[in-house]
């Protein structure tokens, strides 16, 4: 069956799923792990759950289907994942919730065999690779109630046209890519998500115009390793449909940048080596593109970042900052850092600091190494005490908020472009809102601004956010 034909074949499961739950208001709870893209999955199974006639909750207590959509970059979510499981146990008996789990980890066979063992009670497992299924998984379970594994190791297709229910009607994510082709020895995303492959550019263009319709204002492109968008395809000579001109990453970008009523394009998770000339020069010339990039270090060391597979060396990161800040103006730059990676000694780690103090980051995702089974870092035989690791992480993330603080004296003064999100979530009577390089802004304002693109005076700096004045 192709694609297509599958994602109808769905629509038929959620009427039936609908059908069953015709007489009474079912509502769920979702808990999401994970980075942006397990977001935008979510908010598809969220999209396909309204329309099966579940409502969401945060109320445990009244749910009557917990579903959770996991991670597996490093160990914290599986602890978190099985501490929920533990506190479900009690539901499950008491009123029969249904529970089912998704995403990234359950494509690592040790997990579902702990979860089929200490938590027999989960009714639905399944993979990154079948999530547009679970209408059909969750009516077998409601009709057959009987316990289902869906999960597969083969590369999943890409779905067009799944349901979504967006958590923002300001700012949403595209996701444009799936999957991981460099294996970063650290890292496990390649085993779980499979090879990259890329939506078409007839898709992506059509679903951007159709969020600037109901007006959004902010996209982000959504890729394990966005900025190389077909680049697998355009290296195995694929044919591509002739759209808008978008063969790359770069035409892509171009192409988004035309459409009307768009004001931001952001992008994440890029990887050093897809930031080609064509790249920065579509950065630079894109009037839309947010000035502020991502650009992932994991460490400052070239015999670590060798060990790591990351394909370059510190001179060569320090130069690629230094044509990026010549081609790109006013570039600010985001990162992120691993410590603790096998073999890495104090001497190495200074290599990592010392990046951090050249390049002066405007926002830092630290990390301490995490083991992840069936990666080669796994079987390194050098691995760091958890205390060293520990003591390296405190160590950068003292530079890293001297940094910050140092930074956010420069926006005092400044008049920055704000995109006003909403109510501020500690006190209802601010708004908040980001400027172009994501940095939080709390400001007194009318209502009637959430969702536009305005000019603040920067009038403090708080770490974490700045403090904004509308100018009269
Ligand atoms: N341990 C710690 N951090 C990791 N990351 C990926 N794998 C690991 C791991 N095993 C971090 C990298 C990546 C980010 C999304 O997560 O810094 O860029
Ligand atoms: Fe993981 Fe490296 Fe791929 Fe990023 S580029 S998803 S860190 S393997």
């Amino acid at each position: 069956m192709d694609t297509s034909n599958e994602v109808k074949e769905q629509e038929k499961y959620r009427k039936k799923v609908k059908e069953i739950n015709q007489n009474k208001i079912q509502k769920y709870t979702m808990l999401t792990m994970g980075c942006q893209l397990n977001e935008n999955d979510s908010e598809k199974l969220c999209g396909m759950l309204e329309q099966m006639g579940y409502q969401r909750t945060n109320n445990q207590k009244e749910a009557d289907l917990a579903l959770f959509n996991t991670c597996c970059v490093r160990e914290n979510a599986e602890d978190k994942l099985f501490g929920k499981l533990g506190e479900l146990k009690r539901l499950k008996e008491e009123k029969g919730i249904i529970i089912a789990i998704g995403g990234c980890m359950m494509q690592e066979k040790h997990i579902t065999d702990k979860i089929k063992e200490s938590y027999p009670f989960v009714d639905i497992l399944f993979g990154t690779h079948t999530l547009h299924k679970f209408p059909e998984n969750l009516y077998k379970v409601l009709e057959e109630k009987k316990k289902l594994e869906d999960i597969i190791d083969i590369d999943g297709k890409i779905y067009e046209g799944l349901p979504i229910k967006r958590d923002s009607n300001i700012k949403a994510s595209v996701t444009i890519m799936n999957g991981c082709n460099n294996f970063c020895s650290y890292c496990i995303v390649p085993y779980v998500r499979g090879r990259e492959r890329s939506r078409k550019p007839r898709d992506v263009i059509n679903e951007v115009r159709e969020l600037a319709r109901r007006g959004y204002q902010e996209i982000t492109l959504l890729g394990q390793n966005v900025n190389s968008y077909l680049r697998v395809e355009r290296e195995r000579g694929m044919e591509l449909e002739a759209y808008e001109g978008v063969n790359s990453f770069a035409t892509l970008l171009k192409a988004i940048n035309k459409i009307e009523g768009i004001e931001r394009i952001r992008f994440v998770s890029p990887h050093p080596k897809d930031f080609t000339d064509d790249v920065m020069e579509a950065i630079a010339s894109c009037d839309k593109v947010c000035k502020l990039v991502h650009l992932p270090l994991q460490s400052g060391n070239s015999k670590v970042l060798k060990e790591m597979n990351r394909n370059y060396t510190k001179e060569q990161y320090l130069t690629l900052v230094e044509t990026m800040k010549a081609k790109i103006p006013d570039l600010t730059l985001s990162t992120d850092i691993i410590v603790g990676f096998p073999g890495e000694t104090d001497e190495e780690f200074e290599d990592t600091l010392d990046v951090v103090r050249k390049v002066k980051f405007e926002q830092v995702y630290m990390f301490i190494y995490s083991r992840r089974v069936g990666t080669p870092g796994d079987k390194m035989e050098n691995q760091i005490p958890e205390e060293h690791k520990h003591n390296r992480f405190n160590k950068l993330k003292a530079l890293v908020e001297s940094q910050i603080e140092e930074n956010n004296q420069k926006y005092v003064g400044s008049v920055q472009r704000v995109l006003v999100e909403g109510e501020s979530k500690n006190n209802k009577e601010l708004l908040t809102g980001r400027t172009d390089s994501n940095k939080v802004v709390i400001f007194e304002a009318s209502r009637e601004l959430i969702g536009k693109v305005i000019d603040l005076k920067i009038v403090s700096e708080h770490m974490w956010y700045l403090k904004g004045e509308i100018e009269i």
